[in-house]
């Protein structure tokens, strides 16, 4: 890992931030054995199998697998680098960090981040502050028209950008900031090098605040019909469009389990001042598959409800397969043509909405409709053409059962014979099957390239559990050191089958070799981001062997004669005769 700060430091840090009381700021933990359980904030879960080790300083996820030290779960949950985290931790236990050269950069943009985040705050005051004032009576005008009231305006922070070349750009100046740092936060715009101006005029302003609080961009809306519409603030180093989800940080404390995804500002607002707060927008119709991973952190079923139009229903479709792609359940709520969830609460009350709700449909049931809309099926060619496309989609049903029931649904309201759609299904499933048969010998030629180039052999199960031993056997040479010098003759770190978990060892086998007692927090540190959470999985371990030593034996016993067979495979996938001669022999020598 590039650390900018020596070790010292950074396991001061480590020292002074108690894992537990951290990760409690985070989550509810409950004491179990020798560990804390709680839900993990990394994934969703119903039953806890987030833990956390007061002696070991460690977490680890059993359920999605993530893990490290205090700084590893800052990293993590607050969404900063490593320096950043240091920096963070620090602060938190009053430390003062030497400043010089090896931690230039980071503590720039750590510091870059910090200034935006606080100019955005007293920009978002001060759009607040013109909405109240004299001048921002239009404003306030506006938004009772549009039925925001008061108690909406404050709790989401809705301001007004005063109709003026430069009022943002005065106050601020006038609060002590530079031009340059002004201009880092999209705020202004540079004129030809000229002169500068506020990129807000005349605009009711949606303040866009993360899941931790920041206020990270804006939104402005036009107060008439002029275009464009809406501004947003450009991309900066704390806001990128495709990864934010508007109104998460409210909609996250909704218990529920359902996430409504709307497309805009005003429909998320005005759900949440009807009671339905676990609303949120995508801003703009392309959900990204960033904002879905998101999104499916926090519900288990999302109901996109976007415009009947048809750039919505387009924007609804590939919605619904980016959220099915990340695994996410989904339906779709179809509202009248030309209104957006807004509307239709003013026009027809939430109760309305609430019941529209409970009627919404999955993708199946979506495509269907859309399906009949586009064909008049008392033409015959688009009849066909209607039970092909048809077809088409219920092909893709996996549940045979369920597959049943919408044919013969289908075929009683379209008048169709069931049997002529099952007859279509039928041909273009064995059409799909080959299709994948195809794509599956490629995949596996290639599983069986990588496999021949770097002897890696692929998950067997006699390859899983030479793994789990030396899993098993590094945690006890970390916290055994009685066992440690029993054995440390027996196996040599090169001796693991596993590239990991040679590493591992032979940071092990150094620190024994240097002290007492083993931190494992320092052996997680010497590792990069994506190895972090398999290190900690096997020093989080907690073995309970009856008797240590016997275990070690037993252990290093079946690791070598696992890796005898994963050799005298990978030769006999090879052809290599020879090789595989010596290695029986040896084999059955031992
Ligand atoms: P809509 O045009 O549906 O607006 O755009 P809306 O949210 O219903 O707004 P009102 O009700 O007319 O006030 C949906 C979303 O698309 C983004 C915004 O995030 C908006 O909320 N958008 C739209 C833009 O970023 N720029 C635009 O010019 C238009
Ligand atoms: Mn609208």
């Amino acid at each position: 890992m590039a650390q900018f700060y020596p070790e010292e430091i950074i396991q001061e840090v480590r020292a002074n931030n108690d894992i537990v009381e951290i990760i409690s700021d985070y989550v509810k933990l409950k004491r179990s054995g020798n560990t804390l359980k709680g839900l993990c904030p990394f994934h969703r879960e119903k039953t806890p199998s987030f833990s956390v080790s007061p002696d070991k300083q460690l977490f680890h996820c059993f359920g999605c697998g993530v893990g490290g030290t205090v700084i590893n779960f800052i990293m993590m949950i607050e969404n900063l680098d490593f320096v950043e985290a240091i920096k963070f931790l620090a602060e938190r236990a009053r430390m003062t960090l030497p400043e010089g050269d090896f931690h230039g950069d980071h503590t720039k943009r750590y510091k870059q981040k910090q200034l935006i985040l606080k100019i955005n705050v007293e920009a978002a005051k001060f759009y607040y502050k013109n909405l109240l004032s004299h001048e921002g009576e239009i404003a306030r005008k506006y938004l009772a028209k549009r039925r925001i009231k008061r108690k909406t305006i404050t709790n989401f922070g809705l301001g007004y950008a005063l109709n003026s070349w430069d009022s943002l750009l005065q106050y601020l100046l006038s609060k002590g900031y530079t031009i340059e740092e002004i201009l880092s936060t999209g705020l202004i715009i540079n004129n030809k090098g000229k002169s500068h101006y506020d990129r807000f005029r005349n605009r009711i302003i949606f303040p866009i605040i993360d899941l931790r609080g920041n206020v990270v961009g804006f939104g402005g809306r036009v107060l008439d019909d002029s275009l464009p519409k809406y501004l947003n603030s450009p991309e900066t180093i704390v806001f990128n469009k495709s990864n934010t989800v508007y109104g998460m940080n409210f909609a996250k404390n909704a218990i529920n389990n359902e996430l409504i995804i709307v497309e805009g500002y005003m429909d998320v607002i005005s759900l949440h001042q009807n009671g339905i707060i676990n609303t949120v927008a995508s801003l703009g119709t392309a959900l990204t598959e960033e904002q879905a991973k998101i999104i499916k952190k926090y519900c288990q079923k999302a109901i996109i409800a976007y415009d009947a139009d048809t750039a919505g229903q387009a924007a609804t479709i590939r919605g619904m397969d980016i959220l099915s792609k990340v695994g996410c359940k989904v339906n779709v709520l179809t509202l009248p043509e030309g209104k957006d969830p807004d509307e239709f609460i003013r026009i027809r009350g939430v109760e309305r909405f609430q019941k529209t709700l409970k009627e919404s449909k999955n993708l199946v049931e979506y495509k269907i409709e859309l399906l009949k809309q586009k064909y008049d099926i008392d033409d015959i060619q688009q009849k066909v053409e209607f039970i092909n496309e048809m077809a088409e989609i219920f092909a893709k049903i996996e549940n045979s059962i369920e597959c049943d029931a919408y044919v013969q649904k289908i075929a009683e309201e379209t008048n169709i014979n069931a049997q002529a759609i099952f007859a279509e299904m039928k041909k273009i499933k064995y059409r799909n099957n080959r299709k994948n048969n195809k794509s599956l010998e490629k995949i596996n030629k290639n599983v069986n390239f990588v496999a021949g180039q770097t002897n890696a052999n692929t998950n067997s199960k006699a390859n899983i559990r030479l793994l789990n031993a030396e899993k098993m056997l590094i945690n006890v040479l970390c916290y055994d050191k009685y066992v440690f010098n029993k054995v440390k003759e027996l196996i040599q770190p090169s001796d693991f089958y596993n590239a990991l978990h040679q590493k591992v060892a032979s940071i092990i086998y150094h620190l024994r070799e240097q002290g007492e007692t083993i931190d494992p927090t320092e052996i997680v540190s010497k590792f990069e981001n994506g190895e972090v959470s398999i290190v900690t999985s096997i020093l989080h371990l907690d073995t309970n062997f009856e008797d240590n030593l016997k275990a070690a034996y037993e252990l290093i016993d079946s690791i070598n004669k696992e890796k005898n067979i994963q050799k005298i495979k990978s030769s006999l996938e090879e052809g290599n005769v020879e090789k595989l001669n010596t290695l029986l022999i040896e084999y059955k020598r031992k």
